[in-house]
């Protein structure tokens, strides 16, 4: 007994140790001049427009919101047969957070306050539906792709006709919106329309999915 537990407090030790000896390495290099640029390394951009520091801002919310439902999901269909389709969307929304992780570091965004809100809700949210069963988790995924796509191309159009277009914008929200489309394909495709209730459900997750939009771009 005493053993177990002197070994559960050195492994919990090693892995309290290993960022602490991560950054000191980057210290080091820091000291010492070195012109090798750590992996973690932030490149500060110029302070963005309104437009673009909403766009980042709501669209971090967002995808960490997707990202969340996504493990939620996960956590309850994950070895069943709809698992690996879940997780291969779930690696892309992954992807969508990160991307919106680095810009809203590189541009000095403020995230909106509500993160860890979004963060429960998503994952409550994604564990729940799929609690009512595969089809139901396919219903909530379509539910919230329809927002999703139909924001992102709002956005599109109101980058376009800004004065300067950022482009590394427009690729970037383009390429999420086209597999956003696709996550709401394949909800469709495995059946999300056949859900109990699917009218219902679908109708209150756009709601609740606009509400979040409307809340996270102020906020
Ligand atoms: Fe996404
Ligand atoms: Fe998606």
């Amino acid at each position: 007994m005493l053993r177990l537990s002197n070994i559960s407090n050195n492994s919990w030790r090693l892995i309290q140790c290993r960022p602490i000896l991560q950054q000191s390495k980057q210290n080091v290099a820091t000291e010492h001049g070195s012109q090798q640029m750590p992996e973690t390394t932030t490149t500060l951009r110029k302070r963005p427009t309104q437009l673009t520091d909403e766009i980042i801002r709501v669209d971090h919310a967002g995808e960490l919101g997707a990202d969340r439902i996504y493990a939620g999901q996960m956590a309850v269909l994950g070895n069943g047969p709809m698992g690996k389709t879940i997780a291969h969307m779930w690696e892309q929304e992954k992807e969508h957070r990160r991307k919106f992780e680095k810009l809203i570091q590189e541009h000095r965004v403020r995230p909106t306050v509500m993160v860890p809100i979004w963060n429960v809700a998503g994952f409550m949210l994604g564990a729940g539906t799929a609690l009512l069963g595969e089809k139901a988790a396919m219903a909530c995924t379509v539910a919230v792709e329809t927002v999703i796509v139909e924001h992102y191309n709002e956005q599109l159009r109101q980058i376009m006709a800004s004065p300067k277009p950022d482009k590394e914008l427009l690729d970037t929200i383009t390429k999420f919106r086209d597999e956003e489309q696709e996550h709401h394909d394949t909800g469709i495709d495995c059946g999300a329309e056949q859900a109990p209730f699917y009218k219902a459900i679908t109708e209150v997750i756009k709601i609740g999915c606009k509400t979040a939009i409307a809340i996270s771009k102020r906020i």
